[in-house]
């Protein structure tokens, strides 16, 4: 049997997840900003969740899902997305009585079976920002805000936001009537998929990949209601009070069913035909739809994979150690490994130190100690042991080795690492 990994699954070698591990931590940094809480929700949830949040006309519930009979009969899906989770445990744990701003974020893979290319996964990481329990524009412009300044942080650039407003249930009601006479006289000429769905959800065919574009051009546009007009004239006026460039744009539906007013997403030219980072929007009817209580929401979710490639720097901090120890026989392997302890737990600060294996020779474990991006090797030698000495030799700058009493070399160390 070879060994390989599935078609759309990766490793994310230390490099990578050196850098998926970065940018994780400016979310974190980000979120807190913001007033965010971390929620971490299932990988597998009931399939019935996704086919009703994401929705059943949706190419994520109708062709992506990984989905399966579990052992006690029940359908179960892995998670495409997080929201339908998220509102999930809002309305399952009550999060809606506790008194405090509903707004959460998760970071987690998410997992659709679509075909693999270039910055598209069938496994990949989001970063997701929810907030539930806000109807004013107020919160869809800090959300995007919230976003943008995220990406900056991390030194994603060059990206330009795009922002529409699908309005309410009874803007869309007439909409739906003309659209959907629309695309009945054009019926012939849709594709299959599309045929299939429009009279079930005839806003769809507008997000289809192949007959979108087109369509975009042509179909008849929404004519938002006064109230849902107002709240997207406030919420780019907000835009502009926070310094967030962006441009409307018509023809934006997004793929998911369960969007209500403001939707958005940051589009980078540079990641080629997959060219959203990001996409969001509002959703003031999932939470009461799911059986919870009526709280409008506002969110978005950010893809790490894309974000990485979008990052002109890929090189985030390595985990190299300060100090790499270095023994010359069995006797001295004890001493050494008493002194890496001894680093490690510095009262004056730990020192992150490492070590090959003291049973091989001092020349082999000095080619690892060079090779492992330390600053410092810490050597004990037959005669640094008789003497209760450590030498210790610069490894990344010039300078000369001199030999310490063991007991002192951790702060001599933390000296010269502050130096
Ligand atoms: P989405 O647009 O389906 O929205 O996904 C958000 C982001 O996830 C995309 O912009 C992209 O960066 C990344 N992504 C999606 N599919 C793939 C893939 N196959 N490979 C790599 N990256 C991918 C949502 O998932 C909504 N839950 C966002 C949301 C939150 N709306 C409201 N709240």
């Amino acid at each position: 049997m070879s060994v390989h990994s599935l078609r759309g699954f990766r490793d994310l070698l230390p490099a990578d997840a050196r850098l998926f591990a970065s940018i994780e931590a400016a979310a974190r940094e980000t979120f807190a900003l913001y007033g965010y809480q971390e929620l971490r929700i299932p990988t597998i949830e009931l399939k019935e969740l996704f086919v009703k949040s994401t929705g059943d006309t949706t190419d994520i519930v109708e062709k992506e899902m990984y989905a399966f009979t579990d052992g006690g009969g029940r359908e179960v899906a892995v998670r495409p997305e997080g929201t339908p989770g998220v509102v999930r445990a809002y309305i399952e744990n009550n999060l809606g009585q506790t008194g405090r701003n509903g707004k959460y974020f998760y970071i987690g893979n998410m997992f659709r079976a679509e075909r693999p290319q270039a910055g598209r996964f069938r496994e990949f990481e989001q970063i997701g920002a929810e907030h539930i329990g806000n109807a004013s524009p107020h919160a869809d412009a800090e959300t995007i805000t919230m976003l943008v300044r995220l990406l900056e942080k991390v030194g994603v650039s060059g990206c330009s936001v795009v922002l529409n407003s699908l309005g309410c249930g009874e803007c869309r009601k007439t909409y739906r009537e003309v659209l959907l006479a629309f695309l009945r006289s054009r019926a012939e000429k849709l594709c299959e998929p599309c045929r299939g769905r429009i009279e079930r959800n005839p806003l769809r065919a507008l997000d289809c990949k192949l007959d979108g574009p087109a369509l975009a051009e042509t179909a008849p546009k929404l004519t938002l209601c006064p109230a849902c007009a107002e709240h997207f004239s406030r919420t780019q006026e907000l835009l502009k009070i926070s310094g967030v460039k962006h441009e409307v744009n018509p023809s934006l539906v997004r793929g998911l069913d369960y969007y209500t007013r403001t939707v958005f997403e940051v589009r980078s030219s540079a990641l080629g035909s997959q060219d959203a980072v990001c996409g969001g929007g509002r959703y003031d009817d999932l939470v009461k739809s799911m059986g919870g209580p009526a709280a409008p929401a506002v969110g978005w979710a950010v893809g790490v994979d894309r974000m990485a490639m979008l990052l002109q720097d890929k090189t985030a901090a390595d985990n190299s150690p300060e100090a790499f120890v270095v023994a010359a026989s069995k006797d001295a392997g004890n001493k050494a490994f008493e002194l890496t302890t001894a680093l490690r737990n510095f009262p004056g600060g730990p020192i992150s130190a490492d070590f090959s294996s003291f049973e091989l020779s001092l020349k082999s474990q000095m080619r690892s100690a060079d090779k492992s991006g330390a600053s410092f090797a810490l050597i004990i030698g037959e005669d640094e042991l008789k003497a209760g000495t450590v030498t210790i030799k610069p490894l990344k700058e010039k300078g000369d080795q001199f030999t310490v009493p063991v007991a002192d070399a951790p702060s001599r160390l933390k000296q010269l690492l502050k130096d």
